[in-house]
């Protein structure tokens, strides 16, 4: 991309793992509307399961997750205590013992809770769910808070996939961002989940990160690269001190500017595509070309959804904890994020849903549209609308709205058929932001697209 466009196009634009986006959220759907659309669910439908663990040991200044820090164990404890009461809840509304075939654990730091609580998550799992012998069951891994019993643990319980946050390997970088991850903790951690037998490993890099160089970037690639993840994230920095205050702490000077934001991204991409063979999957993931996630992409069935990029293909997927989102048939509900309102809620027999909205027809289809073009990046108006039983020719004025985009070589638009240009991919957020019937622009801050 051109960098006198990466100044054009510096839009502030959703990330589009959910269509209508979370700001459209609102207070009308509360537990009630929850509990009732659970039960409407059609019993044959697979789940996808998703729960939040919302404490981390130490805050990382970049942090963009929903956590809370705690020295102590008694409230992750408290709140396992609530987080297995909801998987109760959630079940007992369901029509039937359901099927799930994918389950996430994400925050936050999985790896805060202690080896017997996190088998014991799973096991209530499948007390209430019929987890199939083949489903994934993938946890984000902090190599500062697991220890080897923990990664035993992981091991003997199923898991299938460790998402390891590495971020950047630079010490300088490392003091910046309030995260001292020394290379060789990371080393041992995968020698253990490779020892205890996870067979899946991804790493999450980032870059846009205080004090971070071109070259340092480049080694952290390299030296990720070198452990054979099968996955790799290379995530921007967000940085959205307006909402998250204690990125104050990272001095504003020691951020790379847009220009070498762009090339570390550029660059970075390469070395991952070019030198190291990876395939690159929407913005900012990356996967070994014999990766199931490589395969989907190819065969055009790669979806998005709250944790981004998935091979998952399940429609609905139930979110448990503070902050946990659920899509849902009928449309999306979000766990109020206040760790005490959580379990409060919980302990007074209540789902802890603080907002959601309903979805209809249209929102499916734009929602379809998006996805298409945010995994494949180019869609088949015709050929998704007739999916919906609607018709292509009422995007005229989105296909007209692109004429910018296409003058400027971003875009290629054939009839009704939309391929963003690998000059465009980093704009493909604002190729979907077309479609988007709720965003009026400029009235939310989003972080940057690249
Ligand atoms: C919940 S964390 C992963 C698990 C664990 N808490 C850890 O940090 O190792 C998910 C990932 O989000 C990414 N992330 C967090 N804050 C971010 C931000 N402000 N901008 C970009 N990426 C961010 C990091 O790469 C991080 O590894
Ligand atoms: S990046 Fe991970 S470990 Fe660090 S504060 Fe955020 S969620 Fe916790």
């Amino acid at each position: 991309m051109r960098s006198d466009l990466s100044d054009k196009y510096d839009l502030r634009v959703p990330r589009y793992t959910s269509y209508p986006t979370a700001p459209h959220f609102h207070g009308g759907i509360d537990s009630a509307t929850y509990g009732a659309w659970l039960g409407g669910i059609d019993p044959a439908t697979e789940l996808s399961l998703y729960l939040h663990i919302a404490y981390c040991a130490e805050m990382c200044w970049f942090c963009g997750c929903h956590t809370k820090i705690t020295k102590r164990y008694a409230p992750v404890a408290a709140y396992m205590d609530a987080l297995w009461r909801e998987i109760d809840m959630v079940a007992d509304a369901l029509p039937a013992r359901m099927t799930a075939r994918h389950i996430h654990f994400g925050g936050g730091s999985p790896t805060i809770l202690s080896a017997e609580d996190f088998v014991r998550t799973v096991d209530s799992l499948r007390r209430r769910f019929a987890v199939k012998a083949d489903a994934e069951i993938a946890v984000e891994l902090d190599p500062r808070t697991a220890d080897e019993a923990y990664v035993a643990a992981m091991a003997g319980a199923g898991v299938t996939r460790a998402s390891i946050g590495v971020q950047d390997f630079d010490p300088k970088v490392q003091e910046a961002i309030n995260r001292i991850q020394p290379y060789a903790v990371t080393a041992q951690v995968i020698e253990w989940l490779r020892r205890h037998g996870v067979p899946e490993i991804n790493m999450d890099l980032i870059y846009g990160l205080p004090y971070q160089t071109l070259d340092g970037l480049i080694d952290t690639i390299d030296r990720a690269v070198a452990f054979g993840p099968k996955r790799i994230a290379l995530f921007g920095y967000a940085h959205v001190p307006w909402m998250k205050k204690h990125q104050r702490l990272i001095p504003d000077e020691a951020l790379p500017d847009t220009q070498l934001r762009w090339r570390q991204y550029e660059d970075g991409c390469r070395r991952l595509v070019e030198t190291h063979g990876y395939v690159q999957i929407g913005l900012d993931h990356f996967a070994a070309p014999d990766d199931e996630m490589a395969i989907a992409l190819k065969a055009r069935r790669l979806h998005r959804n709250f944790q981004g990029y998935t091979t998952d293909s399940a429609d609905t997927l139930i979110g448990f904890g503070a902050s946990g989102i659920g899509a849902l048939p009928q449309g999306y509900v979000a766990n109020v994020g206040e760790i005490h309102a959580y379990r409060d809620a919980i302990a007074k027999g209540e789902l802890a849903t603080q907002r959601g909205v309903a979805i209809n027809g249209d929102d499916r289809l734009r929602r379809a549209i998006i996805e298409r073009l945010m995994c494949d990046l180019d869609v088949d108006l015709d050929a998704v609308a007739g999916r919906f039983g609607a018709d292509g020719a009422q995007f005229a004025p989105e296909l007209a709205s692109l004429a910018p985009l296409e003058a400027d070589g971003l875009v290629r638009v054939d009839g009704r058929k939309i391929a963003v240009t690998e000059e465009g991919r980093t704009l493909v957020r604002a190729v979907c932001a077309t479609f988007d019937r709720y965003l009026k622009r400029g009235e939310q801050r989003h972080s940057k697209a690249v």
